[in-house]
């Protein structure tokens, strides 16, 4: 079975076809990151223009990837939410209108629920029950995964999401968005013990996170002053390493508790070098497995919509209430399921 999926829930137009919900037979990403870079950050109304002159031949070109026509294709599966309404709205009203000309079956799938099972694309398949991060520029949660389409939310970011505050800190820095490449990787010459940087509820049980407290001390840390090179470098390894302090003792502390084996990263800030440094370390030392998802698989996709989309129309949850159908609706469903 091949299914086409669709993503278009902020700053990247993506199509890819995926067999069997396992085999990634193209994927296709046309980032929108050059029109935004100038405001520091996503515009939504440049961001819904852009899908949609974007969405036609970014489809075609994940077809022809594939070395397929639409008459290959058994479904469509496209991000019903969370994201930019307008950006969402190009997605689905594409794909309605591809499956109601093809007759093809179509379902709605929630982004952060794809980001982290785009673990069943790789090689190296999570055992359920595992613990998810999910972490990116509009959300960092972490979930406990029981089955395909079984997931519970155990705590998120109750501010900024991770990705967000690395893109505001590197906006203070005078570094390019998006931020969380660049502090990651001016970081590597910087010295994390140089600025003393909050770990907020780090220490509080549970797993909720925040980091707007983080935010607002590197804004207080640059105020008033112009920052050398060395400086900059400094603020941001010290900053790098904050987030991370905290993503890797709640990651940790929830698998812990969850008595799992398995640990998945997924989402843009998984691809953070550090980040998969040190949970790769934690982790070895408590004998689990960590799941970093290849770089190509973190940063927003359309192969993670595509295999979980395979899964809800024909495979491990076909029977789920999740939604399907032309009457899939992203201004009243925006989160499917879980998250
Ligand atoms: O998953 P994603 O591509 O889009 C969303 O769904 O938000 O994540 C984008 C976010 C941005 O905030 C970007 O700064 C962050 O992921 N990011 C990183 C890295 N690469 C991308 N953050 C930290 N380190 C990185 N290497
Ligand atoms: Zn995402």
């Amino acid at each position: 079975m091949n299914v086409l999926g669709i993503e278009s829930s902020c700053d990247e137009t993506a199509a890819a076809v995926v067999t069997d919900g396992r085999v990634v037979r193209s994927s296709i990403i046309w980032s929108q990151i050059d029109q935004h870079a100038p405001f520091g950050g996503v515009v939504p109304e440049i961001a819904s223009r852009s899908h949609l002159n974007a969405i036609v031949p970014v489809v075609n070109d994940a077809l022809g990837q594939a070395g397929m026509t639409l008459d290959d294709i058994d479904g469509l599966a496209v991000t019903i939410g969370p994201g930019l309404i307008g950006a969402l709205l190009v997605g689905v009203q594409f794909a309605k209108g591809l499956a109601l000309g093809l007759g093809l079956p179509i379902v709605g799938v929630n982004h952060i629920e794809a980001h982290f099972m785009a673990a069943f694309l790789t090689d190296s398949l999570p055992k359920f029950p595992f613990v998810a991060l999910a972490v990116s520029g509009g959300h960092s949660s972490i979930f406990r995964v029981d089955d395909f389409g079984r997931f519970t939310l155990l705590g998120r970011t109750l501010d900024d999401a991770a990705g967000e505050a690395f893109d505001k800190a590197a906006a203070m820095l005078g570094l390019p968005y998006p931020g969380g490449v660049a502090i990651d990787k001016v970081a590597k010459n910087g010295n994390p013990a140089s600025v003393a940087f909050p770990r907020s509820m780090i220490k509080e049980p549970g797993y909720n996170m925040s980091f707007s407290g983080l935010k607002s001390a590197m804004r207080r840390h640059v105020e008033g002053r112009v920052l050398s090179d060395q400086e900059i470098n400094d603020a941001a390894a010290a900053f790098r390493e904050a987030v991370v302090d905290v993503l890797v003792a709640k990651t940790m502390s929830a698998a812990v508790d969850c008595n799992v084996s398995d640990i998945v990263i997924a989402g843009g800030v998984a691809a953070n070098s550090r980040l998969r440094e040190v949970l790769g370390q934690r982790t070895a030392e408590k004998g689990l497995i960590l799941h970093a998802l290849p770089l190509e698989l973190c940063s927003d996709n359309a192969a993670m919509i595509a295999g979980l989309g395979h899964q809800y129309l024909f495979g491990a949850c076909s029977d789920f209430d999740c939604p399907r159908g032309l009457d899939m609706d992203p201004f009243t469903r925006l989160v499917a399921t879980g998250g």
